[in-house]
C-alpha cells in the first residue's frame, strides 16, 4: 500500500513557506549527491503560491530539470494550460536553461501529446521531487476516479476528464511514482470528503501514488479526522 505522512499548517503562508523550503532542500540534496535536480510541476490553482515565492529564491537553476505531471490539450498559450501557469508564476523569471523545462506537447492533441511526452520522459530514472494536488473528486495529475489508467506507458492520453477541459495528457500513476519524493499539495475545505476518504482506506486515485519512499501530504484548511 501507499505510505502516506499527514502534515497540517495553519496558514495558507506556512504551507506555502514549508513547502518552499522542502523543495529547495531536496534541491541541494540532488544536486550535491547526482549534480542534478529533478522536478515534476503540479498544475492547478493550489501551487501557483509556492512558483511566486520560487521566483525569487535562491538556487542553483542551472541544474534544475522541470516536467509537469499533467496539462490540458488547449494552445500553448491559452491561460489555462498548466505549463504557462508556471512559467508566468517563476520559470520565465529564473536561468534554468530552456532545454531543461519539459512543456507537455498537449496543444498537439491528447494521442500525440501523450507519446511525445512517452519519449520526453524515456530513459530518464528517478524522479527527485513529484509535486501534485489533490482534486475534490480525489483526482491527482489527470487520473480521474472510474477512468482506467495506462500504466504500461509513461504518458497517457485522457478524453473525457470531468474537470475541464476534457482532453488532457497526464503522466501515469506507475511513472509518476518512479521518485524520490512526493508532495501533495491540498488546501481548503472543498477537498474534506477527499481527505477523509484517503486516509480512512477508500481507494481514491491520489492512493495509487506509492512511491518507495512514501508522500508527504501537506494540508491547509482541511481537518484531519
Ligand atoms: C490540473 C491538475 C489537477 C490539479 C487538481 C487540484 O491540471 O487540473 O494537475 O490534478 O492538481 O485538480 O487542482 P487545484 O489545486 O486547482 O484544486
Amino acid at each position: 500500500g501507499q505510505i502516506s505522512r499527514w502534515h497540517t499548517f495553519t496558514s495558507q503562508q506556512a504551507i506555502n513557506e514549508a513547502t518552499l523550503q522542502r523543495i529547495l532542500a531536496l534541491a541541494e540534496e540532488a544536486i550535491a549527491a547526482r549534480g542534478a535536480f529533478t522536478i515534476v510541476l503540479a498544475g492547478g490553482n493550489t501551487p501557483k503560491q509556492v512558483y511566486e515565492l520560487l521566483r525569487h529564491a535562491k538556487a542553483d537553476w542551472s541544474k534544475w530539470h522541470v516536467y509537469h505531471n499533467d496539462d490540458r490539450c488547449l494552445p500553448a498559450d491559452h491561460p489555462e494550460r498548466n505549463s504557462l501557469m508556471a512559467r508566468q508564476a517563476w520559470l520565465d523569471h529564473v536561468a534554468i536553461p530552456a532545454d531543461q523545462i519539459h512543456d507537455i506537447p498537449a496543444e498537439r492533441g491528447p494521442v500525440e501529446g501523450a507519446a511525445a511526452y512517452a519519449k520526453t520522459l524515456q530513459g530518464l530514472g528517478e524522479f527527485d521531487l513529484v509535486l501534485l494536488g489533490l482534486g475534490e473528486d480525489g483526482h491527482t495529475a489527470s487520473l480521474f476516479p472510474g477512468h482506467t489508467w495506462d500504466d504500461s506507458v509513461d504518458a497517457f492520453p485522457v478524453y473525457n476528464s470531468p474537470k475541464p477541459p476534457a482532453e488532457r495528457v497526464s503522466i501515469s500513476a506507475r511513472r509518476l511514482s518512479h521518485t524520490r519524493a512526493v508532495i501533495f499539495l491540498v488546501t481548503g475545505a472543498g477537498k474534506q470528503e477527499a481527505v477523509n476518504n484517503w486516509r480512512s482506506g477508500v481507494a481514491i486515485p491520489a492512493t495509487v501514488i506509492k512511491p518507495a519512499n512514501g508522500v508527504d501530504v501537506y494540508v491547509f484548511g482541511v481537518a484531519l479526522n
